[in-house]
């Protein structure tokens, strides 16, 4: 029968120990309450001991959170450490006392300068005094890949007898390797089990190198009962065990590790945002589950697999994780299947094979000079082939917007900006202010195009050796509540900022179109009855 593997998540305690990552109050609140939507067991919430700040957050979260999810923080195994855990987690519906202690040589001589028995009755005495103070304590026997294992054991075997409901093994280093820790986690589990078959088994893995993940499963398939993971696996130094990657590994294999989490998968890939954007960390565009091009396919072979049956180069489905849907993104090396679903989207799907040929030509040429196509750039294509050829052009109704000129004031007062589009024939002007030049730019852009558009992520890095701006955003169209992501390359920054949304617009506009007049007016509706 397939166990339920308990997740723990420490985004808020080891991943917030990532340098320049610190939150306020504020922003664990939202935090832990995402983590409570995403249906983790357990969350640490911090290291209380550490200043007042921090004591004041845990037990903030505690009382604000801590209903129907365990509510945990670290200390070391020393009385005031775990006098500072009880207080702040106290009023928490499940409270978990967390406490750490090196049982490696490294840790006990060199870190504690002491002998392995007198930090073992350290541990234990500790042990005995959280449990004066509520029922569930954790163990981890910090570096526990490093120590040896008959020490480790006794360590273990001893925090057991004194009431330790569950021990986590830790990988602090990132030291250890699938098949060896499999190995380790399994001779614990067998003398634990029978030992006391109540008592959690967890590990807690770092990424050192590149291996948290790979390490947690090999535990989970060897009998660990609990794992420990970040969102986006930030932590200390090169992170923890990706939570994302890991409850995915499991729910593709559910039979090999014979087990399931109850994390909600679909929230993911919000959660990872979050943490993302409120810890100020990039998630590295290619990371799996979570990474913006983890459902973007480019290559041609792969679009064609794609559009005859997804599963050809799908192992997940974006929905399942979050994401809206795969993507196809319109290269060079795009095929003419991937070509002809593009044009089809857009309503082309009856062109003559001369023309859909010559279309084609068009489009390899300039996704030469270009790295990616979009769908607006395709729609300029069909366009400039029928005005060629002196033909008519409808464009199914559908006028796109393109950038003529802008200027922004930028200072502390009265940032303002006025831009000038173009919408087929008709020329555009606004002028807006905002919090900022690119908030007054978008205000202005909203204003003009009349629709109930929500900027939800905007971000600007340089590329290509700093000369080029990357400017991307996530625009959330109210009408049907669906986001729309979109970027632009400029040498200038304002522009790369301000062709992001407008490409985002676009995609609005094309993908909206088969209804377009009548969303048109249910917008201006929605917009004016507010
Ligand atoms: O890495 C580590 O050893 C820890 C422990 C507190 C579990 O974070
Ligand atoms: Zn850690």
């Amino acid at each position: 029968m397939s166990r339920k593997i308990y997740v723990l998540d420490t985004t808020l305690r080891d991943g917030e120990q990532v340098p320049g990552a610190k939150l306020n109050l504020y922003e664990k609140l939202e935090i832990a309450k995402q983590l409570k939507r995403l249906k983790v067991d357990m969350i640490e919430v911090g290291f209380p001991a550490s200043s007042k700040g921090d004591f004041d957050s845990v037990k903030t979260i505690a009382e604000q959170v801590g209903k129907d999810v365990v509510i945990t923080a670290l200390g070391r195994a020393v009385k005031n450490d775990i006098d500072a855990v009880y207080n702040s987690i106290k009023n928490a519906e499940q409270p978990m006392i967390h406490m750490v202690l090196g049982t490696s040589d490294v840790h006990v001589e060199k870190k504690f300068k002491r002998s392995r028995e007198s930090i073992l009755e350290m541990g234990v005495e500790a042990v005995k005094y959280a449990k004066t103070l509520l029922p569930e304590v954790q163990y981890s026997p910090e570096d526990a890949t490093r120590s040896d294992f008959e020490y480790l054991w006794q360590t273990v075997e001893a925090v057991v007898k004194a009431g330790a409901t569950c021990i986590n093994i830790a990988d602090t280093v990132g030291y250890a390797v699938p098949e060896l820790f499999g190995e380790l986690i399994k001779k614990i589990n067998y003398r634990l089990k029978n030992m006391n078959y109540k008592v959690l088994l967890s590990v807690h893995c770092h990424n050192d190198t590149g291996l948290a993940v790979a390490n947690t499963l090999a535990a989970i398939r060897n009998g660990a009962d609990k794992v420990e993971c970040t969102i986006n696996g930030i932590g200390e130094r090169a992170g923890n065990a990706a939570l994302e990657e890991v409850v995915m590994g499991l729910k593709v294999h559910p039979n090999y590790y014979d087990g399931y989490s109850d994390v909600q998968t679909t929230e993911l890939l919000r959660t990872s945002k979050l943490v993302s954007a409120m810890m100020g960390l990039d998630v590295q565009v290619n990371k799996a589950i979570t990474g913006e091009n983890a459902f973007a396919h480019s290559s041609g072979i792969h679009q064609d697999g794609l559009l005859k049956s997804r599963d050809v180069y799908e192992v997940i489905r974006p929905e399942d994780v979050g994401a809206q849907e795969m993507e196809l993104v319109l290269t060079a090396r795009s095929g003419r299947h991937a070509f002809r679903h593009v044009l089809g989207n857009l309503g082309y799907d009856n062109l003559a094979e001369a023309a859909f040929d010559t279309i084609y030509e068009s489009f390899l040429e300039l996704a030469d000079r270009k790295k990616e196509v979009y769908d607006h750039d395709v729609y300029y294509l069909v366009k400039e082939y029928y005005t060629g050829k002196n033909q008519e052009f409808t464009g199914n109704g559908i006028e796109l917007y393109g950038l003529v000129d802008f200027q922004v004031i930028s200072n502390t007062l009265f940032p303002t900006a006025t831009i000038k589009l173009k919408k087929g024939e008709e020329t555009l002007v606004q002028s807006a202010n905002g919090n900022g030049p690119i908030d007054a730019l978008y205000s202005a852009i909203t204003t003009m195009v009349g629709k109930d558009i929500q900027l939800k992520e905007y971000r600007i890095n340089s590329i290509s050796r700093g000369k080029d701006a990357l400017g991307r955003v996530s625009i959330q169209f109210q009408y049907n509540g669906k986001i729309y992501n979109a970027k632009a390359v400029d040498t200038d920054v304002i522009k790369a900022s301000v062709m992001a949304f407008l490409n985002g617009v676009n995609k609005i506009v094309l993908e909206n179109k088969a209804n377009y007049e009548d969303q048109e007016k249910n917008q201006e509706q929605h917009v004016s009855n507010k």
